[in-house]
Parts: C-alpha cells; structure tokens; sequence
C-alpha cells in the first residue's frame, strides 16, 4: 500500500492544465505539502526518449495501435521509476495526462478498442489508478484558438490533428467521466485562470482532508 496520493491532470489540447499546476505548486508549498510533478509522455529519460518518437510531427506514418503502445510503454517506465518511489516516500504526485488520456485519444478519438486499452493501463500500472482526476473541460475549438495563439508552446504531432479527433476525444474524457464520477472530477477550463486554480485547489484540498 502506497502513502501517497496520486492525482492525474487530464483535458483535451489548451485546457490550460499546465498553467493551472504552475500556479497551484506555491500554494501547496506554503501548506507544506511534500508534491512531485511530473508528465506523460517522458517524465524519466527512457520516457522522454519515447516521447520524442511519438509526438515527432515529421511521424506521419505512425499506425494507432504503435501510438497507443509506446503511450503505454512510457507510463510503465514511468510509473515504476517516478511515481512509485514518491508515492511511496508519502509524496502527493501530480501526473499531467495518465491512463485516461490513452482512453480518450487513442480509444475514443483514434477507435481503438476501449477494453483493450482497459487492460493494458491495468498492465502497465498493475491496476493503480489516481485518487482523484482533475479533468479541465473546454470547447474544443476554444482550447485549439488558444494553443494557436501560445507562440512558446511546442507543437507536437497530435496537435495538427483535424478538429474532428479533439472533438472525439473530448466526448471521450466526457463518457469516462460519466463512467466514475468519484474519482473524476470536472473543472470549467473556460473560465479565466485564478478562477479554475482557485476551484482546483479547494477540489484537491477537500479530497486530501487539508483545510483551507
Ligand atoms: P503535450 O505537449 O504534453 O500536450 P498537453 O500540453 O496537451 O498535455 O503532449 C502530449 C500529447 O500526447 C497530447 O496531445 C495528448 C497525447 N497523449 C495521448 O494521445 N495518449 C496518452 O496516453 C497520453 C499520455 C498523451
């Protein structure tokens, strides 16, 4: 049994979540709060190598079902060097993007089998799941204006994908939303960010029992 607690960050493209973490990292240091964060793909050097191969734009010949495996590669090597040690040091670990992101992008969005990707998260992580989901919801095409309109952010090979795979994906993080309402939790992205940090924060707050 692990100490910790685990949260993973999860939205479709210009959600805004990295900025949200950005500014949540000093109010839980102020607390006190021990917090390690991290991302998928990459996190770890074998990981960030694995991202780099997959989210390379000249990558246009990658089939689904290789995207999908090295996402899932990635989290293993991830999870066994980052997230299980400071879970294990009684660290609140704060993943941007984890298991749901290969069920909405590559189940939802790209149609792979949803059960297959079930078990292989399950594989992968031998069945650890975060303690609470924060998931950023926008409009998609709000979310990609946004991105178009962020010069300093890379962009990657599922970013140039057509609207019609982030409006899949969306309706995707919507259903498994739908499917576990207690461990995932919904946040209006749309709104400015101190608003959507300042909900964050009590949403987190209130799941660790830290008062406010
Ligand atoms: P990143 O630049 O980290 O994007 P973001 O800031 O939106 O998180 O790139 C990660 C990309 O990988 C993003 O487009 C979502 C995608 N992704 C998947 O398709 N499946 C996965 O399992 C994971 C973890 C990410």
């Amino acid at each position: 049994m692990s100490k910790g607690f685990l949260v993973s960050l999860e939205g479709p493209e210009g959600a805004g979540k990295t900025s949200v973490l950005e500014a949540l990292l000093p109010i839980l240091e102020e607390k006190g709060v021990g917090v390690l964060t991290t991302r998928e793909p990459g996190g770890v050097l074998i990981g960030e190598k694995i991202r780099q191969v997959i989210l390379d734009p000249s990558h246009t010949q990658m089939d689904a079902k290789t995207e999908l495996l090295l996402y899932i590669a990635s989290r293993r090597q991830h999870l066994v060097e980052k997230v299980l040690p400071a879970l294990e040091a009684g660290k609140l670990v704060i993943i941007d993007r984890f298991i749901d992101s290969s069920l909405a992008y590559q189940g939802f969005g790209r149609g792979l089998d949803i059960d297959a990707i079930d078990w292989l998260n399950q594989f992968a992580t031998d069945g650890l799941k975060p303690d609470l989901t924060l998931y950023f919801d926008i409009e998609v095409e709000e979310g990609l204006a946004r991105i178009a309109a962020n010069s300093d952010r890379e962009v990657n090979r599922l970013d140039l994908e057509g609207l019609d795979l982030h409006k899949k994906v969306r309706q995707g993080y919507l259903s498994l939303l739908d499917k576990e309402r207690n461990r995932i939790v919904k946040i209006d992205a749309s709104l400015p960010l101190d608003e959507v940090v300042e909900t964050t924060k009590d949403v987190l707050f209130d799941r660790m029992g830290l008062s406010k």
